[in-house]
């Protein structure tokens, strides 16, 4: 990466309705935005992250109705929950919204007295079918069965009304004309196309006034003077609710001034409000003379255990109890690693455990104990190696990391931030490998002193550069880590050891507890979804139940850790008849020794190198006075004992499930 001026970043989410609590949907797309937000300060960029809620409109009215609530203290109260779970959830924005703010209604109205003047918006005679639920208007021609809503399916309401109207089809010609002029505006570029062919079908001009509830932004004054009916008219809850990208900025209203953060650089938003965001939102910033965002970049949808998230079947994710059962940067990683952008993705705590496991406590976890097992084992802490030695002996694999740190800024760019993840735990398997590779401890037998100090003093750097990439999408763990080599995460240390390729020559480590313990059964209760149920019934009027002897349950299974390793070393037991001793690489920070009663089936030779089966979380015990730390699986009959072995080699230490 090269060293560039520090610019303005502005990116947003969307605001939130406040007629639900906040579920995992929301918690996600925060999640992305305070990644890339946190990416643009580590590289000194000057971020405005504006996130907040959306508060008008009938659907809101209506919530506030059934809880018998007048809208403004239901608003409060729930914009209270948002606010408090990005606390909690550490989400680092600039600035909240909330479009019931007096400055927010003061730029709308503006806003909308602009356009009005410039003509792009009349009065008129709404006749249509509008969705209460998704607050959007459709022709006869776009309804399911004539009545129902074609995005979220239920039924549509017919409304007769006055309303004014934004001339939306006027924009079409010059819509298509940027998109084409602005290949990377719509991200993921798969959902380009999408948007191209909605406004090819036609666009009709746009309600953007309702008459018939009263939860929303008056007209302007000026208009109100005119004419007494403008009375009844309350904006439009979309025209109202995407001007707070503009109204957090100071436009037009009593705030700050800080409209040089426009355009912003990217909306972020769900792929349910792509089109109100790419054609919309554009056509009304040509209307205001406004230069246009530079992204809007759409994600998928989640879902759980493979079914829509819904409130009657009671499958709704919270992420606040994930996020106490599994911890913070656990379930940012799972988010934002799990699912390409763009693609829906399956929310569900195997899924989960098995990427803190894998990915978490085995790659990035094993790494750091490994180093801080050996630097403490061999070198009480204290780290140092002669630099232009250890580039000209590692010289292949600086150039690997390189290339790897190299590539992963464009994938933030393009909001991949799942293959940034990918890319980024190369480093974690580069360092592992290394480790393979060198086999340290027989260095260190061998009284190889400075070679390990200097493979040791490798894996700290990349880990440090490792972990300042790592903070955006997990600051916690990332300062943890850099906390070791007495870092921590900032833009100083971002430009030293990353845009200057800057190595640490010397250091001395403080331990710090594993980072990510292993995860051994579920944490949170599931409430059982109706398809669970309904496909527990079928299966077992289906099935006659085998006889099992002891049988165990799922979550008995999984207490038992067993992982594949590599026998490095094998040797007889003088004492004993049966014995062999094994050194067996599980990829932790040493070598496990394993007595394994296997005399008589094999010699010491023909195990060197192979891949095996242990039971790893085995009390360790003596035997014959040796340590034994863990056993070997085989399965024995009367042709004799095999050991069992993946079918292809697979990474030391990885799990069998
Ligand atoms: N208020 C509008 C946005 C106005 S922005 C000017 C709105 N609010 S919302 O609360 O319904 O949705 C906010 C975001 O949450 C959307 O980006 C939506 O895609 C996202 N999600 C809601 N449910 C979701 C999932 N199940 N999965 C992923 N994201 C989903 O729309």
């Amino acid at each position: 990466m090269e060293e560039a001026l520090s610019s303005k970043f502005y990116i947003t989410s969307p605001i939130y309705y406040v007629n639900d609590i906040p579920h995992i949907g929301h918690a996600y797309t925060t999640i992305i935005v305070d990644s890339l937000a946190r990416f643009h300060r580590l590289k000194g960029d000057f971020v405005f992250f504006l996130t907040g809620t959306d508060e008008h409109g009938q659907k809101i009215e209506q919530s506030a109705q059934k809880k018998g609530q007048n809208p403004k203290d239901y608003v409060d109260c729930i914009a209270e929950r948002f606010k408090s779970l990005w606390n909690e959830f550490e989400i680092n924005y600039d600035y909240f919204i909330r479009t019931t703010d007096s400055t927010h209604q003061q730029s709308v109205q503006n806003a909308f007295l602009k356009m009005f003047q410039k003509g792009d918006i009349y009065k008129g005679e709404y006749e249509g079918n509008y969705c209460i639920s998704c607050e959007s208007f459709f022709s006869k021609s776009q309804l399911v069965n004539e009545k129902n809503c074609p995005d979220c399916g239920k039924e549509t309401t017919l409304l007769k009304e006055e309303s004014y109207f934004f001339k939306l089809g006027a924009y079409a010609d010059k819509l298509l004309k940027f998109y084409d002029e602005n290949p990377n505006f719509i991200l993921p570029k798969s959902k380009r196309n999408e948007v191209i062919n909605f406004v090819k079908a036609g666009l009709e001009d746009l309600s953007i006034t309702r008459t018939s509830f009263h939860w929303g932004i008056k007209l302007p004054k000026e208009l109100l003077e005119n004419d007494k009916n403008n009375q009844k008219h309350v904006m439009y809850v979309w025209l109202d609710a995407l001007i707070n990208y503009l109204s957090a900025l100071g436009f037009h209203n009593d705030l700050p001034n800080k409209m040089d953060f426009w355009p912003a650089n990217y909306h972020i938003v769900g792929k349910d409000i792509l089109r109100f965001h790419a054609v919309y939102w554009p056509a009304f910033l040509m209307s205001l003379e406004l230069p246009l965002p530079r992204h809007i970049a759409a994600h998928g949808w989640w879902t759980k255990d493979g079914s829509k998230m819904s409130k009657s079947v009671g499958n709704v994710v919270n992420p606040k109890e994930v996020v106490e059962a599994y911890g913070l940067d656990a379930f940012r990683y799972f988010v934002l690693r799990e699912v390409p952008f763009g693609q829906d993705g399956d929310f569900s705590q195997n899924a989960l455990i098995e990427r803190i496991n894998a990915d978490l406590s085995n790659d990035l976890g094993n790494l750091l104990n490994r180093l801080l097992g050996m630097s403490a084992k061999y070198f009480n802490n204290t780290l140092e190696a002669d630099l232009s030695q250890l580039q000209a002996n590692y010289n292949e694999e600086l150039a690997q990391i390189q290339i790897i740190l190299n590539s992963l800024e464009s994938q933030m760019e393009e909001v991949q931030i799942n293959r940034y993840l990918e890319e980024l735990w190369k480093l974690f398997s580069l360092g592992n490998g290394i480790i393979a590779k060198k086999e340290p401890w027989q260095l260190i037998k061998n009284g190889k002193r400075t070679e390990v100090a200097q493979l040791l003093l490798l894996l700290a750097n990349i880990l440090l550069k490792a972990a300042l990439f790592l903070s955006p999408c997990m600051p916690r763990s990332a300062e943890k880590i850099l906390k070791v080599f007495g870092l921590s995460v900032s833009t100083e240390y971002f430009r030293r050891f990353i845009l200057q390729g800057e190595l640490l020559d010397s250091v001395v480590l403080k331990p710090i507890p594993v980072l990510f313990p292993r995860i051994e059964e579920r944490l949170l209760q599931d409430p059982k979804t109706e398809s669970e149920t309904k496909s527990k019934d079928s299966k077992s009027a289906k099935l006659d139940p085998l006889e099992v002897a002891n049988p165990i349950s799922k979550d008995d299974f999984t207490k038992i850790d067993i992982r594949i390793g590599t026998i490095i070393s094998a040797e007889i037991l003088p004492k004993s008849e049966k014995l062999l001793k094994l050194q067996v690489d599980l990829g932790e920070a040493r070598p496990r020794q394993i007595l394994a009663g296997i005399k008589a089936y094999y010699t010491p030779e023909e195990l060197l190198g192979k891949q095996v089966c242990v039971l790893a979380n085995l009390k360790p015990a003596k035997l014959m006075g040796e340590l034994s730390e863990g056993m070997i699986l085989a399965a024995k009959d009367s042709n004799g004992l095999a050991f069992i072995t993946p079918q292809n080699k697979r990474k030391d230490g990885s799990q069998i499930s």
